[in-house]
């Protein structure tokens, strides 16, 4: 589902949109001063890499670092006002703890400092940097936040194995990038398994973690942004898909799902395609669909004991009638609707 629905779903929250957050934030984020920077490697405990970077992007790596950077701008957006929500004692925050805020702290300088490497190796090629945009979250309240956070960081760490291998094989300069990227995804990790272990989830979801697409990320990064606040999003070159709405809820076993879609399919036409774990995707039958007004409600069989991992699902209604994908970029290059993410367990 939606990460939206997501937290609709898991939460009997309100969704009362706060005020956005603003760039520059007050230590001058993106723009840091030598002193600003000094602070933020502090508290963030390390510094940017400090070796060379390369001074020549193919057009993919470029979009790559470029999509990077979007996702973890809109990072610092999010874990900034988390602190200042937990910091504010705003109400529905109270549960968060010292360590939480300690650690939250600690994660949203790591952000900063994810963005100016990105930015930076950008910038070193003589590429465009991305720009903060303005955000809106559909959470208020600190358990359905962490909830959330787990959903996109997962969706960043199915991303991220997809730009090394771009970077392996692309035939640029880009192969110094893959170990620096292995350490963020690593980190990456290491925060989901603070957001998992506060759920009480196990805190290693499955063996193999779910992969991605950058289009699955890029339209998961923009159901967060102020629509028309972006300086220069454009330049990524990538475009939104519309949502696939799961309607119901999908739990740890073989099950039947309903699903909506805004827009006319058939079972004709479309399909829902899943990916989990590092599996080849699965794709299965739309049923009973049925138009109501310019939107679809369809159903669709959930094979969670499939073989599908513990964590992210993530799902797509592509073109075709049961097409074969052998890759997750297969599935992205064929989807109509999604994606919807769905987290078990
Ligand atoms: C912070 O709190 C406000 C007010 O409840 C809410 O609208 C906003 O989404 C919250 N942000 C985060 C990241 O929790
Ligand atoms: C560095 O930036 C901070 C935050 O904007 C500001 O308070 C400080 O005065 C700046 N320091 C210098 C030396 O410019
Ligand atoms: C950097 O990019 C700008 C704008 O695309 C271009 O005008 C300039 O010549 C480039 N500089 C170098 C050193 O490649
Ligand atoms: C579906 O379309 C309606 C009407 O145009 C719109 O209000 C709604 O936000 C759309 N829903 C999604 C999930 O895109
Ligand atoms: C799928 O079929 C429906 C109903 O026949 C049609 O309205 C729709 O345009 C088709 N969509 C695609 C992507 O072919
Ligand atoms: C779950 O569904 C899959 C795919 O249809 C099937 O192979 C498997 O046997 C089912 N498992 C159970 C326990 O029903
Ligand atoms: C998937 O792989 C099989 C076997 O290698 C190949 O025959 C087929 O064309 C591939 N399908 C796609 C969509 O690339």
């Amino acid at each position: 589902m939606r990460l939206s629905t997501f937290v609709l779903a898991s939460t009997a929250a309100n969704l009362a949109i706060a005020a956005p957050l603003s760039y520059p934030l007050p230590n001058g984020f993106p723009n840091l001063n030598a002193t600003a920077l000094a602070e933020v490697y502090k508290l963030a405990g390390g510094t940017l890499p400090n070796g060379a970077l390369p001074t020549q992007l193919t057009a993919g790596a470029t979009q790559t670092l470029q999509l990077i950077a979007a996702n973890e701008l809109f990072e610092v957006a999010y874990f900034t006002e988390l602190v200042n929500n937990i910091t504010n004692k705003v109400p529905g925050y109270e549960n968060a703890d010292s360590y939480a805020l300690k650690t939250l702290t600690a994660i949203v300088n790591q952000e900063q400092i994810h963005v100016l490497a990105a930015n930076g190796v950008l910038a070193n090629a003589n590429q465009t940097n991305i720009q903060p945009c303005q955000y809106q979250f559909p959470v208020s309240d600190f358990d359905s936040a962490i909830a959330l956070a787990e959903t996109f960081t997962e969706v960043v760490l199915g991303v991220l194995p997809l730009a090394q291998m771009a970077f392996g094989v692309d035939g640029g300069d880009e192969t110094g990038l893959i170990p620096v990227i292995g350490s963020i995804i690593g980190q990456e990790a290491e925060q989901n398994g603070y957001y998992r272990a506060f759920q009480k989830k196990i805190a290693s979801a499955a063996p193999l973690l779910t992969g991605g697409a950058p289009q699955f990320a890029y339209t998961a990064i923009s159901q967060f942004i102020v629509p028309g606040s972006c300086p220069n999003i454009d330049v990524i070159g990538l475009t939104a898909f519309p949502a696939l709405t799961v309607e119901t809820t999908p739990k740890a076993e073989n099950s039947t799902q309903l699903f909506s879609v805004n827009g006319t399919v058939s079972a004709a036409n479309a399909s829902i395609a899943y990916l989990s774990g590092q599996n080849l995707p699965v794709t299965v039958p739309i049923t009973n669909v049925n138009t109501e007004g310019g939107k679809t409600y369809f159903f669709a069989e959930f094979p969670y004991e499939a073989g599908f991992a513990r964590g992210l699902t993530i799902g797509a209604l592509v073109s075709g009638s049961s097409p074969t994908f052998n890759s997750s970029a297969d599935v992205a290059t064929a989807t109509l609707y999604g994606p919807a993410l769905i987290e078990i367990d």
